[in-house]
């Protein structure tokens, strides 16, 4: 298995199966320090840079959360237009990278530009970590998502996912990537003008992906053993903040979402709802008083898997 120490984490599309375990691995032994809401020293010399170009509550936060919890200090913006990157200079990432290297150790990188992470790493001597970039991938986010299935099911293989939203959104371009190394079957539904990009299906049928295209949620949830939910009434990734005043918000239709009457009619007893959040109305809240919802214990994992992936990149677990 190759070494995490030092290594940037920018896509799932070539982590191996041995990998996924070992980061689930370092979780399980971490994961004692925010259960108990106490701090380690684990990383307390090391810092993390925190470079947001795109605005988030979860995954800024849980990352920042991740690094105090193993002791570590932690700097960054939230909004690029407080930088040189965001003004009348709009400095380039290289620019950016080569001054943000000398700040911290390893840099948490969200872009409204697919690959403007794997840029950075181009160009940085210190890990970079993906946080989401345009409509490309979220590594973190399916790696947190994956640990819970695991923590719930105890395995990852043999489950049907359900994989419900924008195909193109970057949590399912990174979910379908590492169903690769699971013996794991995805049914994808998806509005026709939100299907999984061609590159993508090319890259999962090279990977032998078991996938098919469903139309409707109604016509496959009673064989999904996991939901994995997104919004098909979205932002558009490739900006880097959307007004929500002018933002065309419509309502999600009936084939998209999950309800509780679906899941009381149709679904497994024991199948669980991922959903990365924000939500919009694809997830009604009465759902949150179910059995199925895991999406609470999906966000606490965030702060846990991200314990996990900054203690391996720092070199601090092996
Ligand atoms: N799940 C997720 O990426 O949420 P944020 O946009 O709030 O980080």
């Amino acid at each position: 298995m190759r070494s995490f120490q030092g290594r940037d984490i920018l896509s799932l599309k070539d982590f191996e199966r041995d990998e996924y375990l070992e980061i689930f691995r370092v979780a399980d032994e971490l994961k004692v320090y925010a259960e108990k809401r106490s701090n380690a020293d684990l990383l307390r010399s090391k810092t993390l840079l925190t470079a947001f170009y795109q605005p988030s509550t979860r995954t800024r936060l849980a990352t920042e959360a991740a690094m105090h919890r193993l002791g570590g200090h932690v700097l960054g913006f939230s909004d690029a237009k407080m930088t040189r990157a965001g003004d009348f200079y709009q400095e380039s990432i290289k620019d950016t990278v080569h001054m943000l290297e000398y700040y911290g150790d390893v840099i948490a990188m969200r872009h409204y530009q697919q690959g403007a992470p794997a840029e950075a790493a181009r160009w940085a001597s210190v890990p970079v970590i993906n946080c989401g970039d345009g409509w490309g991938e979220h590594p973190t986010q399916v790696l947190t998502d994956l640990y819970t299935i695991w923590k719930d099911k105890g395995t990852l293989d043999g489950l049907t996912v359900l994989c419900v939203g924008d195909g193109r959104m970057r949590t399912m371009h990174s979910i379908v990537y590492a169903m690769s190394q699971f013996d794991m079957e995805a049914a994808l539904v998806f509005p026709p003008d939100m299907s999984l990009p061609e590159e993508i299906k090319a890259d999962i049928d090279a990977r032998n992906v078991h996938y098919r295209e469903v139309e409707s949620v109604d016509k496959c949830i009673e064989e999904a053993d996991v939901i994995y939910m997104e919004p098909v009434v979205q932002a558009d990734y490739t900006k880097s903040r959307v007004d929500p005043e002018n933002a065309d918000k419509g309502l999600t239709p009936a084939a998209y979402k999950v309800t509780r009457e679906l899941l009381r009619s149709k679904a497994k007893s024991n199948a669980i709802i991922l959903h990365s959040l924000p939500r919009m109305d694809e997830l009604p809240t009465d759902v949150d008083s179910t059995r199925h919802a895991r999406y609470w214990f999906e966000a606490y994992n965030g702060v846990v898997m991200r314990m996990a992936l900054l203690a391996l990149v720092l070199g601090a677990a092996e």
